[in-house]
């Protein structure tokens, strides 16, 4: 298995319907593909876990990644997994709108330091950021 996490800018701010659709879509290839995960969506910027058989991921990253939605992609851990972070999920979804004072400064945080973290990535910050999010989706 691979898991993927990754960070971007969203080309303009999406509304909650633009934002829905995008869950929709990703949700339905998701479960087809065999693929799970978790999108973050907090001021602008997209942080995406993705994993499953590392086929399936490769594929549905190379098309994530050609979405004009968003751009500026840093790429944060990119690993061999044994297991699912997220094996109920096709993809969990956190709007920042619905998050506490101290989650929302933990992913500002993250963003800020994200692209000297992205320079040698051993995705530490990403699996703790993405983790901390494990229980509350189950
Ligand atoms: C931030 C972001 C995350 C996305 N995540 C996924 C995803 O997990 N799975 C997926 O299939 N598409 C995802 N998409 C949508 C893809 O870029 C693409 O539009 C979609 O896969 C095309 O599906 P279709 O060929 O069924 O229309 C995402 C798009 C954005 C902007």
């Amino acid at each position: 298995m691979r898991r993927i996490v990754y960070l971007s800018t969203a080309t303009r701010l999406l509304s909650d319907l633009e934002l829905m659709d995008v869950l929709r879509v990703s949700r339905h290839n998701n479960e087809r593909d065999g693929v799970t995960g978790l999108l973050l969506y907090q001021g602008g910027n997209f942080i995406q876990l993705l994993e499953g058989e590392a086929a399936a991921v490769a594929t549905v990253y190379a098309r994530v990644m050609k979405d004009p939605r968003h751009h500026s992609v840093l790429h944060m851990l990119d690993n061999e997994a044994t297991e699912r972070l997220f094996p109920g999920w096709s993809m969990a979804f956190r709007p920042a709108a619905g998050l506490g004072d101290e989650r929302r400064q933990e992913i500002a945080d993250f963003i800020i330091k994200a692209p000297q973290e992205a320079a040698s990535p051993d995705g530490r910050r990403a699996l703790r950021l993405v983790g901390s999010f494990v229980q509350s989706m189950r």
